[in-house]
């Protein structure tokens, strides 16, 4: 007789079904586990043997087998020690196996018998519910897995209240959904900042049209403090897109305590991050920094300190919203469809161009520090800025300003604007903002007025614009006219998209 559990793996955020069977037969005592299983899972022979052992259960003196199927597939991961251990139970006779045949297993299991969480619960769940089988899992995950409707949950804190359960001594009573405080206001807001009007203005603008933005700018200028309060004038996500946010945190085991998130993703990658880090990948398949901050914000400050070749890595997902990760027998994706906002000091001494205190190696100090990014990274940047140091007038008077709610209200006005015309086009389009528009499409939505394309054809001969740099400009003058409510575009709305082109980068 063979034991059959059913458990998942993951393939990015792919749920594959993955069917544990457990066999005993006669011959010396041994327990295998066989099936492609890295370090984890072979260790789980050692976790279950010590938890039976605290329950007062010997493992049977058979030669146990345990195949995790399909065999092909690459198996990670801690979460096969419940689906093994119940399998052995069934083959011991102390569960049946019609008790488990309705539920997919997945817990890791501690010396004591108790259940620790596992990543993975939220898109494990979705997919059990879709073939209509409940859940088995640990407890502290129970209200996670609550998300995904319709299914039952059995969120065990040990291996012996499962047991009970199934023998009807106890009853384990279904996890309830903990609703995040979405009332929580959070602490920072654009009314901090004092004065850097135009940094704000073109923040403003890269949230209306979902442009990347990069700044360049002294230190202690507020680049960092601008970035950070870019997620509090962006809109809420959608149910959908909170589903789709919370299922890469839940495989990467960072959702927060009520497993939901909420609030667009702000992700600062410290510079020093490894390709694996910012990619996805690594000893284990994990989405990397570009697929956490999913539907959200990549920021990352002192962009040049950051290792050349994980940059040059940005530039493949920044196109196709997505990162492949390659793994031994397959390829791994996760969704990445990302705003990169990035700041940097104009050189390593940082006050390059202020006279006063710029060091004796100029210009060779900014050329040096400037050239570490490369040209076609710079051209994913549609907005680019420069955030000079602020005026002490702007610091010393505390003239009101403006709420991060009150931008918040203009950008939703525009990026509305944007849905309903870019409707058309949505087979074509992954998103319907401005930032994705090209080629066909841009030039029927974003042509200007006369007087605009005359402003237009003059920059273009004074400043050798190129034809990428040319789509940028129409792609951040529509942002500017939306947010404007505009659905012409006029020459001013092209003045101040020229001012975005470039920053004077040393050459
Ligand atoms: N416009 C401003 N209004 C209020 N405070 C400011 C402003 N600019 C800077 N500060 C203050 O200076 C501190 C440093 O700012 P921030 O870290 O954003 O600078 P930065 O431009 O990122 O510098 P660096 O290049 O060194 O990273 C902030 O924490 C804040 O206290
Ligand atoms: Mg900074």
């Amino acid at each position: 007789m063979v034991a059959q559990v059913y458990s998942v793996a993951f393939q990015g955020i792919e749920v594959l079904e993955i069917n544990v069977q457990v066999q005993t037969s006669a011959g010396l005592p041994a327990f295998h586990i066989v099936g492609l299983g890295d370090k984890a899972v072979a260790e789980s022979r050692e976790r279950i043997r010590a938890s039976f052992h605290t329950l007062g259960l010997a493992l049977p003196s058979k030669h146990i087998t345990v195949n995790l199927a399909p065999a092909d597939v690459q198996k990670e991961g801690s979460h096969y020690d419940l689906p093994i251990a119940l399998g052995l139970m069934v083959m011991m006779g102390i569960l049946s196996s019609e008790d488990i045949a309705e539920y997919t297993a997945l817990g890791e299991l501690g010396l004591d018998g108790s259940l620790a969480p596992v990543s993975g619960i939220l898109p494990a769940a979705i997919e059990a519910a879709s073939v209509g089988r409940g859940l088995i899992c640990p407890a502290s995950c129970g209200s996670e897995a609550a998300w995904a409707s319709d299914l039952q949950i059995l969120a065990a804190p040990n291996l012996l209240s499962l047991v009970n359960h199934f023998k009807g001594t106890q009853v384990l009573s279904p996890p309830g959904v903990k609703i995040p405080d979405f009332t929580a206001s959070t602490s920072i807001d654009y009314c901090d900042i004092k004065g850097q009007e135009m940094a704000k203005r073109a923040l403003e603008i890269a949230a209306a049209g979902g442009h990347n933005l990069i700044m360049i700018g002294p230190p202690g200028a507020g680049k960092s403090m601008l970035a950070s309060r870019l997620s509090t004038i962006l809109p809420p996500l959608t149910a959908s897109e909170a589903l789709e946010v919370t299922m890469i945190h839940s495989l990467s085991g960072t959702l927060p305590e009520e497993g939901l998130i909420r609030a667009r993703p702000f992700r600062d990658p410290h510079h020093s991050a490894s390709l694996p880090a910012m990619i996805g990948g690594g000893m284990r398949s994990k989405p990397g920094e570009i697929s956490l901050a999913h539907l959200g914000v990549l920021f990352l400050d002192e962009l040049p300190e950051f290792n050349r070749s994980t940059l040059e890595a940005l530039r493949q997902p920044l196109e196709s919203g997505r990162a492949v990760v390659a793994r031994a027998n397959a390829h791994i994706t996760y969704p990445a469809r990302i705003q990169v906002i990035a700041a940097m000091n104009p050189c390593r001494c940082g006050y390059y161009g202020d006279p006063s205190r710029e060091c004796a190696r100029t210009p060779r100090c900014a050329q040096e520090y400037q050239h570490k990014i490369s040209g076609p990274l710079l051209d994913r940047f549609d907005i680019s800025l420069e955030v000079p140091e602020v005026k002490a007038y702007d610091l010393l008077t505390d003239t009101p300003r403006e709420r991060s709610a009150d931008i918040c209200a203009r950008v939703m006005r525009a990026l509305t604007l944007q849905q309903n015309r870019y409707k058309r086009f949505s087979s074509k389009m992954s998103v319907l903002i401005n930032a994705v528009a090209d080629g066909d499409i841009l030039h029927q939505v974003a042509t200007p007025d006369t007087e605009g394309l005359a402003l237009l054809a003059t920059a273009m001969e004074k400043f050798k614009i190129t034809g990428r740099g040319y789509h940028r400009i129409l792609r951040v003058a529509r942002t500017i006219a939306d947010l404007e409510e505009s659905e012409t575009i006029k020459r001013h709305h092209i003045a101040e998209a020229l001012g975005y082109l470039s920053i004077p980068l040393q050459n």
